[in-house]
């Protein structure tokens, strides 16, 4: 993915399988955002190829992302995702936020508003069907006694649930979510990861996750993906990328004699699982 003379996404290629938590790290400006608006079709890439193969062994079918419509990905390929920045109706309630979701297939059932005028038995059903959907994720995710709510009234917290809430609407083949832990509280971020497994566990949605918190990432990953000025550095395992040169340098410059600041310290602790010591260059 090209902006004018900056390569911003440079020849990645990666797998991201079923039924698996995927996480993709790198430091600020690597790529990541820019990676999930492409597969999600809010940028079309440059040049490449994205397939997505859904349904038991690919039988459901198989999506060129590429070249559909960013506006279709998510109701024809099923590609779900949350924003960077919180990105709700704030002025619909908690529960009309879900009912928005499943907008294109109540419109269907309506036969484009025709038989929802008429209140017909088939829309009736997709309408009641929405509603149960939208409970379940409400009840899921913890917000069910907020339902009447604005969105916009939400703690922060509540707002990254509701928004995960929401994207699950569509039942997605896969779920994309640009750093979902990011202001969240210790108590939170574990609610967050109990979540996370069980939407891989319990409804067979592949999950697709940019983060920074490394305890979410280290705790819940199959699979790591790591970028880096736009190019894959590392892909592999928890415990393959903790202990990657590579992954540590991009992170943190190359080491030197003296001690590291705590704080960094802290945070290489968490990606490698060691203690370290020495100077960081930025
Ligand atoms: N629409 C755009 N036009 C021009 N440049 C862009 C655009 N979107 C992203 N970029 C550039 O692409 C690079 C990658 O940005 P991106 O937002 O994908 O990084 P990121 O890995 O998500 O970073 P962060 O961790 O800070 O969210 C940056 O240099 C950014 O300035
Ligand atoms: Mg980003």
């Amino acid at each position: 993915m090209r902006f004018g003379g900056l390569v911003a996404i440079d020849d990645v290629s990666f797998d991201i399988r079923a039924g698996d938590i995927t996480a993709v790290i790198g430091p600020n400006g690597a790529g990541k955002t820019t990676l999930f608006n492409c597969i999600t079709g809010f940028y079309r890439p440059t040049a490449g190829r994205m397939t997505l193969r859904s349904g038991k062994d690919g039988q459901g079918g198989e999506f060129l992302l590429e070249q559909i419509p960013g506006y279709r990905i998510a109701q024809q390929a099923r590609v779900a995702r949350t924003f960077q920045n919180i990105r709700l109706f704030a002025g619909m309630s908690v529960l009309e936020n879900l009912m928005v979701a499943q907008h294109n297939k109540l419109m269907k059932a309506s036969a484009f508003s025709f038989a929802g005028l008429l209140g017909l038995p088939g829309y009736r059903r997709a309408e009641r069907e929405a509603v149960e959907k939208a409970k379940f994720w409400l009840d899921r995710v913890g917000l069910t006694a907020q339902a009447d709510d604005s969105a916009g009234s939400l703690p922060y917290g509540g707002q990254r649930r509701l928004e995960i809430a929401r994207a699950m609407c569509i039942d997605p083949v896969i779920l994309c979510l640009d750093e979902p832990a990011a202001g969240l509280n210790p108590r939170e971020s574990q609610e967050l990861n109990q979540l996370l497994r069980a939407i891989r566990d319990e409804h067979r949605t592949s999950v697709l996750l940019i983060e920074h918190d490394m305890s979410v990432v280290m705790q819940i990953s199959d699979h790591i993906v790591v970028l880096d000025h736009g190019k894959k550095i590392a892909d592999g395992t928890p415990d393959q990328i903790r202990s990657d040169e590579t992954v540590i340098r991009a992170y943190l410059g190359e080491p030197e004699e003296d001690d590291l600041p705590p704080e960094i310290a802290a945070d290489l602790a968490s990606v490698t699982g060691a203690t370290a010591t020495g100077e960081v260059r930025s």
